[in-house]
């Protein structure tokens, strides 16, 4: 059978993560998730002392570009690629809501953004692929055969993400993980480089009343449609 590309886009905590790792389980794909890279890049800033509430040294950051490396290493019995940042398991770091707090503002920065797709479209070269993020059927893979944008209602989508945090273990309050998907909904879709918008072309899934099975056989039915 034909491999394709699947972009699937979206606004944050639309749960497109969870859908895209099932279809590429399902089609025996690999699944980049993209967003896990800019939250590498934000945590190594971090961690260098580069961002803080007050202060982003931009200029530092692209300097150190070259020293970041990130990769992905698939963990079989979690049955997807764990995210690696300079050879070290950052999975559980990059996923706190004070990377989630910066990584908008790592992402407007246009260095950062060409060395992450350069490597996002060579992870997609051979296509077999389904990559989740906010300007893959834009930008990364203009000419993918598939392209879903995925919305919910900011409502909905900070209680998905509250509900993950709280299970992690981590201290929050629903109000601020509220706050955080509105402001990277607004700083994703109003920046200057490769903002959030829905290709022309791509199919809008509106998943706030679905359960995951519906929306995973949706996608499925639309991968059938497309191969
Ligand atoms: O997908 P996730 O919510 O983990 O992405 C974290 C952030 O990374 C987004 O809010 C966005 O600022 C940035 N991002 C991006 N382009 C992508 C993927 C993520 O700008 N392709």
């Amino acid at each position: 059978m034909n491999k394709i590309t699947i972009a699937i886009d979206g606004f944050s905590s639309t749960g497109k993560s969870t859908v895209a790792k099932q279809i590429a389980k399902h089609l025996g794909y690999v699944y980049v998730d993209s967003g896990a890279m800019y939250r590498a890049v934000t945590l190594y800033a971090m961690q260098k002392g580069l961002i803080s509430k007050s202060d982003f040294n931009i200029e530092a950051l692209i300097y150190q570009l070259p020293s970041i490396n990130i990769s992905f290493k698939f963990n079989k019995s979690l049955g997807f690629a764990e995210v690696y940042l300079n050879d070290v398991n950052v999975e559980k770091e990059i996923r706190t809501l004070e990377v989630s707090s910066f990584v908008s503002k790592v992402a407007e920065v246009s260095e950062v953004r060409q060395k992450l797709v350069e490597q996002q479209q060579k992870m997609g070269k051979d296509k077999g692929v389904v990559m989740d993020g906010r300007d893959i059927g834009t930008v990364v893979f203009p000419d993918a055969e598939l392209k879903l944008f995925m919305t919910a209602s900011a409502e909905t989508r900070a209680k998905r993400r509250y509900e993950e945090l709280v299970e992690r273990g981590d201290a929050v309050n629903f109000e601020q993980v509220l706050k955080n998907v509105k402001e990277r909904d607004y700083i994703d879709s109003n920046r200057e480089d490769s903002p959030l918008i829905k290709a022309k072309d791509a199919i809008e899934v509106d998943n706030s009343n679905m359960t995951l099975k519906e929306q995973f056989d949706k996608i499925i039915q639309l991968v059938k449609m497309t191969i």
